[in-house]
C-alpha cells in the first residue's frame, strides 16, 4: 500500500493513495458531514451529497463527494470554505424538505442554521418522512448480508426502498441489517417477545437456552447455517452468554 502525503484545511496528513477523502478526514478528526457512506460497504456514498467538499490540484477546483474522491498526489481538500458551506446548506434544506421528520436532518439543519427550508414538502403518494433514498439498506443486504431482499422502488423524487411489489419478502431473513445501517432510522422495525416485524412479515426470534433472551431470528439462523456451514449449536446462546 503506497503512501501519500495531502492538504486537507491546512494541514499535510498522510494516507494511502485512492483511500477515499472522508475516511482520512475522519481519522485525523476533521468533521464532514455524510449519511450515504459507510466504510464497511463496498458500494456505499454518493447519494447524499453532504460530504461535498472543495478539491484543489494542479491550479484548478472542482467540488466532489469526499465519500468516493479518491487521495492523490498534489491534492489540497478544503472542507469548510464560504462556498462549501453555501451549497451543503442548499442540500440540506432540499432534504429537510424531503424528511421534515427526520431527527439526523433536523440536527443538520439547526447546525447550518436553517428553520424552515425555502423548498415545499413533498406530501406525494410515496411521501416517506424519514428517507432519504440513499440505498445504503439495499446495499448492505445485497453486499454484506448477501439475501437482496429490497430494492429500490419509483424513480426520481418517488424513489424509495422497498419489497418487490410491496409484498412480504419471501427471501428475508428478518435480520434487521437494514435497519441498523439506515442513516436516519427510516425503517421501522418492531420486536415484541418472540416475534419481530419488519418489511411487512413476522419473524419468530431464537430465545437463548441460558438468559431466555429472544436474540435472533430463526430465518436468520437457518441463512447462516445454510451458507457458511455453521453449526446450528453455536446459536443455543445469545452473544452475552456464549
Ligand atoms: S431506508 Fe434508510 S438506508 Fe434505505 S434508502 Fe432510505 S434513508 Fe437510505
Ligand atoms: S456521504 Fe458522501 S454523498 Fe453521502
Amino acid at each position: 500500500m503506497e503512501k501519500i502525503k495531502f492538504v486537507i484545511d491546512g494541514k499535510e496528513v498522510e494516507a494511502i493513495r485512492d483511500q477515499c477523502v472522508l475516511d482520512v478526514a475522519r481519522q485525523n478528526g476533521i468533521y464532514i458531514p455524510g449519511l450515504c457512506y459507510n466504510p464497511e460497504v463496498k458500494f456505499s456514498g454518493g447519494s447524499c451529497r453532504l460530504c461535498l467538499v472543495e478539491a484543489h490540484q494542479a491550479g484548478r477546483m472542482s467540488l466532489v463527494t469526499a465519500c468516493n474522491y479518491p487521495i492523490r498526489e498534489g491534492l489540497e481538500i478544503k472542507t469548510d470554505t464560504s462556498l462549501v458551506k453555501r451549497i451543503r446548506k442548499g442540500i440540506i434544506e432540499l432534504l429537510l424538505a424531503r424528511v421534515p421528520d427526520s431527527d439526523v436532518i433536523k440536527e443538520l439543519a439547526a447546525e447550518a442554521g436553517i428553520d424552515e427550508p425555502r423548498f415545499v414538502k413533498d406530501e406525494g403518494e410515496n411521501y416517506h418522512s424519514k428517507c432519504i433514498a440513499c440505498g445504503l439498506c439495499i446495499q448492505v443486504c445485497e453486499e454484506v448480508v448477501g439475501v437482496s431482499a429490497i430494492a429500490m422502488l419509483n424513480r426520481g423524487p418517488d424513489k424509495t426502498p422497498g419489497t418487490p411489489y410491496k409484498k412480504p419478502s419471501e427471501v428475508c431473513i428478518g435480520c434487521g441489517a437494514c435497519a441498523y445501517a439506515c442513516p436516519t432510522d427510516a425503517i421501522p422495525m418492531e420486536d415484541n417477545g418472540d416475534t419481530r416485524k419488519i418489511w411487512g412479515r413476522e419473524f419468530k426470534m431464537h430465545l437463548c437456552s441460558v438468559c431466555g433472551k429472544p436474540y435472533i431470528p430463526e430465518a436468520q439462523i437457518d441463512w447462516i447455517v445454510k451458507t457458511t456451514g455453521k453449526d446450528r449449536v453455536f446459536f443455543d446462546k445469545c452473544p452475552d452468554c456464549r
